[in-house]
């Protein structure tokens, strides 16, 4: 199925009519680990998703299923607490669909963050990468269907997806609070299970540095609408059969959880400085 024009309309209508006139400049998608973000958001207008027409639920570990507008580190902001996953059973243009309507609302940048798997023999789980590039091979595109041309062209360039001035000003704010930040390709993988050590060998022959099960369609999707983005990914563990040892699911939010203040310091500092 494909999502009508009026129907993301319908959406940010709804929740204009809750913002009056409060308009959001960043949407943040904040993945395991961070959405406690949204809980710090000054003068926060909360909405759960399940009241906004034609949203998803979130239902993954972790993830609360609302947004959170409001002032964060001096911006203006529109925070997904909780992301839909492919895995969760929704299609790539359902798990997109917010980033459409927070662009609606105003939004024309998008912060993207993740946990996601290490593959880079450099990495160690808790690092933290900026995202460079991705690689979304498996299955469709956000995009496939009549394309809306209110967001954007038939066929949209995908050279620069993760904004340069973006990734310098985060390497720029990396330096200044003295945090070791990795770079690197993030290679989209459907999950939910995790990859195989086979899997893995293979996104490192592909020139993937992390493998994750997020991030990816929401940015095809901020492109394709002319959003400038900046994602950054938690090696919350190092990928399968990189270490002699198995995956969880605990390990993953453990390591995120650990990570959590010094991700979030990055993460603010770059609102800061937009
Ligand atoms: N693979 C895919 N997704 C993940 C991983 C992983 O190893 N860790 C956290 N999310």
């Amino acid at each position: 199925m494909n999502y009508t024009f009026e129907q993301y309309r319908e959406s940010a209508d709804f929740l204009q009519a809750k913002l009056g006139s409060f308009q959001p400049k960043v949407a943040m998608v904040l993945g395991s680990g961070l959405g406690y973000l949204g809980d710090v958001v000054e003068d926060p207008i909360v909405v759960p998703y399940g009241e906004i027409p034609h949203f998803k639920h979130s239902t993954a570990p972790g993830h609360k299923g609302q947004l959170v507008f409001g002032t964060l580190a001096g911006q203006k902001v529109a925070v997904m607490q909780g992301r839909m996953h492919h895995y969760e059973g929704y299609s790539y243009e359902e798990v997109a669909y917010a980033v459409r309507v927070l662009h609606l609302l105003g939004c024309d940048t998008l912060f993207v963050t993740n946990a996601a798997g290490g593959v880079n023999w450099k990495f160690k789980a808790g690092d933290l990468m900026l995202i460079t590039d991705q690689i979304k091979i498996f299955m469709e595109s956000p995009l496939r269907g009549e394309n809306l041309p209110q967001f954007g062209p038939r066929f949209p360039d995908s050279s620069y997806l993760y904004t340069p001035r973006l990734q310098d000003l985060a390497r720029q704010q990396a330096r200044r609070l003295d945090l070791d930040l990795k770079e690197g390709v993030y290679m989209y993988f459907p999950g939910p299970q995790y990859e195989t050590p086979a899997e893995v060998r293979m996104a490192r022959i592909l020139g993937a540095d992390a493998v994750g099960m997020s991030t990816a369609p929401e940015v095809i999707t901020a492109g394709h609408c002319g959003m400038e983005v900046l994602g950054f990914t938690l090696v919350s563990n190092m990928a399968a059969g990189v270490l002699p040892q198995k995956l969880s699911e605990e390990e993953v939010l453990e390591a995120a959880a650990a990570a959590r203040d010094k991700f979030s310091s990055l993460v603010l500092a770059c609102l800061e400085h937009l």
